[in-house]
């Protein structure tokens, strides 16, 4: 990642800058659409972002990364847990390192906050490297079970629970 970028957690001011860089992110994608910036506004309204961070670079946003708060139930009883989603980076920064960045300072800012599950909806290829796996998730029952669907604990070192259920935030509502 170039060393004048910093992952700082996003602020009130950033909104406009964070839509604008989510829609460039996602305008070249194959989902198509401009719906990840209408879906960051709702978890937020809802005050379900638990960690927000952008890369900042000399005042310039190029990425941002969301985790919201999901709802997971474990045979062992409920976890605190959060979903990755959506994570941007403007189209002439990506493959520079700032995803990654962004994502691996995401976790440590969930594990500081006793998040001890996280999952995510997304590239099989992609966020595996950061612990995320298939495996994990396919414990448990969700609308978005299947091969890109994948989970973390926070903890490298604890148990995997054995099964139990796992819920986005109201705001996916509409995409599962
Ligand atoms: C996905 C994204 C956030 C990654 O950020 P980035 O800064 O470009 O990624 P990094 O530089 O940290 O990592 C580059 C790696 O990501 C991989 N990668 C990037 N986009 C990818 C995608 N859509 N699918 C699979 N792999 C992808 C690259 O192949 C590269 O892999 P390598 O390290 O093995 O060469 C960015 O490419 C992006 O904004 N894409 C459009 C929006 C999107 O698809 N978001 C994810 C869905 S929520």
């Amino acid at each position: 990642m170039p060393d004048s970028v910093v992952i700082r957690p996003a602020r009130a001011e950033d909104d406009e800058a964070i839509d604008s860089v989510i829609r460039a992110a996602f305008a070249r994608t194959e989902f198509g659409h401009q719906g990840e910036a209408e879906l960051v506004r709702i978890i937020e309204a809802n005050g379900d972002a638990i960690v927000s961070l952008v890369a900042d670079q000399g005042g310039t946003i190029a990425g941002h990364v969301l985790f919201s708060r999901m709802d997971v139930e474990t045979e062992g009883g409920a976890l605190a847990a959060a979903g990755l989603a959506p994570v941007s980076v403007v189209p002439a920064r990506q493959g520079q390192g700032i995803g990654d960045a962004l994502i691996r300072a995401g976790l440590d800012a969930l594990r500081g906050q006793g998040v001890a599950i996280s999952f995510v909806l997304g590239h099989e290829t992609y966020y595996p490297r950061f612990g995320y796996s298939p495996e994990l998730a396919a414990r448990f029952a969700s609308p978005f079970a299947g091969p890109h669907f994948m989970a973390m604990m926070l903890d490298s070192n604890a148990a995997w629970p054995l099964g139990g259920r796992a819920d986005y935030a109201s705001a996916f509502d509409r995409l599962g």
